[in-house]
């Protein structure tokens, strides 16, 4: 059965790492305006290194979940591409082979000049040189409200050969990975939400499992067995 996972922020909620648009999400006391567009990176680099730095040292802290272990043993049994929104690394953390990060990765860096890409030094700022170029314009390899999303191509293909979709811990509320459920359906799969709540997108699924992830993707992922 082939199978397609798209994963949001609530996977990492158990894992201590904050969503973003829940009470105590990222965007209560940040603006995305001012630390998650091109616009505010070249508006004040600092402060905008200074928001992912603190994420990169939340990611370093936290650990894999039961949800994050039991995707693993899905690509075991079954054609999984899984993609995620998430710029964590507790995926690849958890046992997961193979990754689409969709959002890019806070443990990597990309050079704003030459297009370079590294594993990002924990602490970034202004002064760091980019290895290929020597620019002093690394900048976190994330991908900004306003930029094209990563690997676009690869997920259609995959949503579009899919039998089974599952949207796990996501809001909904940003495109493109919000209408990932719209094309999968087209293409005749079966399309789950596993979720602590509804979402913006609850209606376009045929399934849905309420619950903390920890609890719904093990018994989940069983059950497919
Ligand atoms: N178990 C399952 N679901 C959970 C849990 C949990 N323990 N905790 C929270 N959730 C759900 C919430 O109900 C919500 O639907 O996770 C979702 C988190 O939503 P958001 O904070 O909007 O995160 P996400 O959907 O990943 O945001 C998508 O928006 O800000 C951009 O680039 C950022 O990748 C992010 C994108």
């Amino acid at each position: 059965m082939r199978i397609v996972v798209l994963t949001g922020a609530g996977i990492s909620a158990e894992s201590g790492l904050r969503t973003f648009r829940a009470e105590d999400g990222l965007w209560e006391d940040h603006r995305v305006e001012d630390v998650a567009t091109p616009e505010a990176f070249s508006r004040d680099p600092v402060l905008v290194h200074r928001f992912y730095n603190a994420r990169r040292a939340a990611v370093a802290d936290a650990q894999p979940n039961a949800a994050h272990h039991a995707l693993a043993d899905l690509a075991r049994k079954h054609d999984l591409t899984l993609v995620t929104q998430n710029v964590d690394d507790l995926h690849e953390r958890g046992g997961s082979p193979y990754v689409i990060h969709m959002h890019g990765e806070v443990k990597r860096a990309l050079c704003a000049s030459c297009g370079h890409r590294w594993p990002s030094p924990l602490v970034m700022d202004v002064t760091t040189p980019c290895p290929a170029c020597a620019n002093l314009t690394a900048r976190p390899d994330i991908v900004w409200f306003g930029e094209m999303p990563y690997h676009m191509d690869e997920i259609s293909e995959e949503l579009e050969r899919a039998d089974l979709f599952a949207a796990i811990g996501t809001s909904g509320n940003v495109y493109p990975a919000a209408g990932f459920v719209q094309l999968a359906r087209q293409f005749r799969a079966h399309c789950v939400e596993l979720n602590l709540d509804r979402s913006s997108v609850s209606r376009n699924f045929h399934e849905h499992l309420t619950g903390p992830a920890t609890q719904i993707v093990p018994e989940w992922v069983a059950r497919l067995d």
